[in-house]
């Protein structure tokens, strides 16, 4: 009896068709992620399998989110991300199959990350914004603005977190392109300021005082019987010395060249002292006289707020008497100029002239930025103004 032939095992096998099957399963799940359709994330945890169901996971609401120019995620406590949108993957330049369910610490560095977990505790009361950098999967950095929220779980007791990530990158590039405008302005409003205090110091001083020795000899030539003339001539020869020097007093402001020689301590007592000979308004200078010199720009910036904020007193004020204060501490140096004048809403600062916005606040605000600082403004009708500039040192290298 011939033998029959043995039977092969039909293939595939139970379980080459139990993995093909869950191969399918897994494809599947990874074209609803990568589609958006997925509502449900079960997270491997602490405690155990944890099943995170997404609220509102209707079409339009999805079409919407998937829309924005924005990236938007869900995450739990522990910073899983349950889903991101399409743009967030982009942000990231990584597919979103390997976004969802991955750390969103992973996208950042680590002082951030230590930055965002007392963001995260605020966000459960009230909603917490911070500007951070994003690490994206090919090592490349944007800078970002994610604003986060604790959403409430209806149907969990598990915490989701809602956040929204703004690229700031053109944001960041216009900044950079204002603060370098702003510091381009500056350095050619002092060169100028420079060429035209030389210019009044080299020919109109020089005419000034020409005109007034002729002005003397002429007085010295009339004789007696000429008296009426000689008087005159003695005026105007007092008159073209009291310009002359008014000339210089501009041309000092325009360029003050003993800010170089002298000092800031030095230039605050002159230009207080000159204040109150020339308005009648009595300044209190007070504070430390700084052990070492400051960086030039620093100096200079102070002594342009002084000035501004001066001239705002003179013309606007009314004040009887003005504090200036300079101090330093905690690695920066402040000056506070202080009036008990009529005081003015910050908020609505139009000058009285055609509701013309002025200018001389906003310079200041520019010379503090300029040197890194920053400038603030307190007063109210009838409270007096203060005006505080605070400018931070760099230790020598
Ligand atoms: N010390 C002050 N006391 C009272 N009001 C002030 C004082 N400083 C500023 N102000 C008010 O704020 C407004 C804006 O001041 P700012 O220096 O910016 O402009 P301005 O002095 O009007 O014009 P500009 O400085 O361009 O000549 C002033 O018009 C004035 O109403
Ligand atoms: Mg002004």
């Amino acid at each position: 009896m011939k033998k029959a032939p043995e039977k092969i095992a039909p293939a595939p096998s139970r379980e080459v068709a139990e993995l093909r099957a869950r191969l399918a399963e897994a494809d599947e799940t990874l074209r609803a992620i990568r589609h958006g359709e997925v509502d449900t994330v079960m997270v491997a945890g602490k405690q155990g399998r944890q099943v995170f169901t997404l609220q509102g996971a209707e079409l339009a609401y999805r079409a919407l989110i998937e829309s924005m120019n924005e990236g938007a995620l869900t995450l739990t406590a522990d910073k899983t991300i349950l889903y991101a949108n399409q743009c967030f993957a982009r942000f990231v330049k990584l597919p979103l199959e390997q976004v969802i369910g991955s750390s969103f610490r992973s996208f950042l560095s680590v002082e951030d990350s230590a930055t965002l977990r007392p963001h995260m505790k605020q966000a459960a009361h009230s909603g917490a914004k911070m500007q951070m950098m994003l690490h994206a999967g090919d090592g490349s950095l944007r800078p970002v603005q994610i604003s986060v929220r604790e959403l409430a779980g209806k149907n969990t007791d598990a915490v989701i977190i809602g956040m929204v990530v703004t690229d700031m990158t053109e944001a960041r590039r216009t900044e950079e392109m204002l603060r370098a405008l702003t510091n381009r302005v500056v350095q050619v409003q002092e060169a100028e300021r420079g060429r035209v205090a030389l210019e009044l110091h080299d020919h109109i001083t020089q005419l000034l005082c020409a005109i007034g020795f002729r002005s003397q000899t002429l007085a010295n030539k009339l004789s007696a019987r000429d008296a009426p003339a000689k008087k005159e001539a003695i005026a105007l020869g007092k008159l073209l010395g009291g310009a002359a020097e008014e000339v210089e007093r501009i041309s000092r402001h325009l360029r003050p060249g003993v800010l170089d020689q002298l000092g800031l301590n030095a230039v605050l007592r002159a230009t207080s002292r000159e204040f109150t000979q020339r308005t009648g308004v009595a300044i209190a200078l007070t504070g430390v006289e700084l052990a070492t010199r400051l960086p030039h720009d620093t100096e200079l910036a102070l002594y342009r707020v002084l000035q501004e904020a001066l001239r705002n007193v003179e013309q606007h004020a009314r004040a009887k008497n003005v504090n200036v204060s300079l101090s330093q501490s905690d690695g920066g140096v402040q000056l506070a100029i202080g009036d008990d004048g009529v005081g003015f809403d910050p908020d609505r600062r139009l000058t009285k002239r055609k509701g013309k916005r002025g200018l001389g606040l906003l310079g200041m605000r520019e010379r503090a930025n300029y040197v890194g600082g920053a400038l603030t403004v307190k007063s109210a009708p009838r409270a007096g103004t203060v005006i505080k500039v605070r400018i931070p040192l760099v230790p020598a290298a």
